[in-house]
């Protein structure tokens, strides 16, 4: 038997291929709690309207929990005429509760119902990413935490520039990973707002009252001004999946960063074997893949958000098909970054770094910039010293010498009050250590953020 919640006025039935190209079942299945959850809100506010009698939305209401529970637990059982969630959901009520089941649609259209359904499920999706994120940034806290007063070279260019500390490398994503997270629950601000009770598009007749529903649904804390807009409105989607992309793109270049620095030329971190794998045919190859799908699945996250703008663009008032078309991406976004995400945290909670490599790959030529301050506390103005220094470095590179052992008489060339005193810059701990300003390298800097972090991220 059919169960559309449309055949009256068809007289042919739908065609194979077109029911398998309009079916949204099989991925928006996923929405079955939250149609449930509005569902049990909207038919108390149908009790509420006097449009049906308490004993009908008790059974109603226990009818919709025991079909949440099938799904739960994993027993529901799907049927091919189950055009989407909202008519399984529907069609199931009716075979566990009768003819009263035919009541709950009243004055309700899908229209409102899966904007309802997709902005509970986006509020959920959103608050998992941010979880997610939060873990991300207590393993690299945990890196941070380990390694304040760890010296390595920082990079601008990909070429050598100054000594940094590990630490502070490790708040860097930190702080970025902070910003997904405001992101994303700035977005849920505006997705608490209700439009259910629109209708198809117009409102709704019956009197059913809108703003008791946002009481019955706690996650919304307003309803949409608009029957229009709230039925065609898919901003919040759009948004998430613009936190997500940048989310994305963020993790790639912390990807990029440990593909980088686990490579044998750099060797600074060892990503533990758990988050890598082997080549069929080089035996001694260890793969960084967990970065390089990281890295990799930034690409998808992007894809899905342009994909719904184009989708979006150019759509005529209000409800149009193409708008299931927002699911898809949506789920795929959020199951990427959820992974992604908990593999990220667990490889950089578990990698190792090597304070070795690091220190061996510092050249005194990166405290070049250290040696032109030196010559500013002298009095000379920096674009001079800036000129000197570099006269200096060319003489390294003729002479074949690291700055540190360039003969006095080649300091006191460039300028005479050099003494002996011009080779203590010459100690990369003390140049990290001078970067004191705040949200400078030096280690007590990076302690004082490391603790600041801690307090941040555990509250
Ligand atoms: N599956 C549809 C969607 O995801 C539900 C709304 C259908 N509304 C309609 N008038 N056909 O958008």
């Amino acid at each position: 038997m059919d169960h559309k919640l449309w055949g009256g006025r068809f007289s042919a039935p739908t065609a194979e291929d077109m029911a398998l190209y309009n079916d949204s079942f099989r991925y928006d299945v996923r929405l079955a709690e939250c149609d449930i959850v509005g569902s049990i809100a909207w038919a108390g506010a149908l009790e509420e309207a006097g449009l049906i009698s308490a004993d009908e939305r008790d059974q109603l209401v226990q009818g919709l929990g025991l079909v949440r529970m099938e799904f739960a637990d994993g027993r529901f059982v799907a049927m091919s005429s189950d055009e989407d969630v909202h008519t399984a959901v529907e069609r199931r009520l009716g075979e566990l509760v009768g003819e009263v089941a035919l009541k709950l649609h009243t004055g309700r259209s899908r229209n409102d119902q899966v904007a309802t359904d997709m902005r509970l499920f986006a509020i959920g999706a959103a608050r998992l990413v941010g979880d997610r994120l939060q873990g991300l940034q207590l393993a690299l806290l945990g890196q941070a935490e380990r390694h304040t007063a760890t010296v390595m070279p920082g990079y601008t260019h990909l070429q050598r520039a100054q000594p940094i500390t590990f630490g502070h490398w490790c708040l860097a994503y930190v702080e970025m990973l902070e910003r997904d997270r405001h992101r994303v629950e700035d977005a849920i601000t505006r997705a608490r707002t209700l439009p259910l009770g629109a209708g198809a598009l117009a409102g709704n007749s019956l009197g059913v009252e809108r703003e008791r529903l946002t009481e019955l649904l706690d996650e919304f804390d307003a309803v949409a001004g608009n029957s229009l807009d709230a039925v065609s409105d898919r901003d919040f989607v759009a948004e998430l999946l613009f936190a997500f992309a940048l989310t994305g793109i963020h993790l790639s270049r912390l990807a990029e960063d440990m593909v980088l620095y686990s490579s044998a030329e750099f060797g600074f971190i060892e990503l533990a074997d758990e988050y890598s794998t082997g080549s069929s045919i080089m035996p001694q190859k260890k793969n960084p893949d967990s970065m390089e799908l990281l890295r990799g699945k930034s690409g998808r996250l992007i894809g899905n958000l342009v994909g719904l703008l184009t989708t979006l663009k150019g759509l005529p008032m209000t409800y149009n098909k193409d708008m299931q078309e927002d699911k898809e991406p949506f789920f795929d976004s959020l199951d990427t970054l959820d992974l992604g995400l908990r593999v990220a945290a667990a490889a950089v909670d578990t990698m190792e770094a090597s304070p070795e490599r690091m220190r061996a790959a510092l050249d005194d030529a990166m405290l070049a910039t250290d040696l032109a301050d030196e010559l500013v506390r002298l009095g000379v103005p920096f674009r001079e010293a800036h000129g000197k220094v570099g006269r200096l470095v060319r003489r390294g590179i003729e002479l074949r010498l690291p700055l540190r052992e360039l003969p006095l008489a080649e300091f006191q060339a460039v300028q005479p009050e050099f003494d002996e005193g011009v080779y203590a810059i010459f100690d990369f701990a003390r140049s990290v250590a001078r970067k004191d300003s705040l949200g400078g390298t030096a280690p007590l800097r990076v302690s004082e953020q490391c603790a600041r972090w801690r307090d941040l991220l555990e509250s």
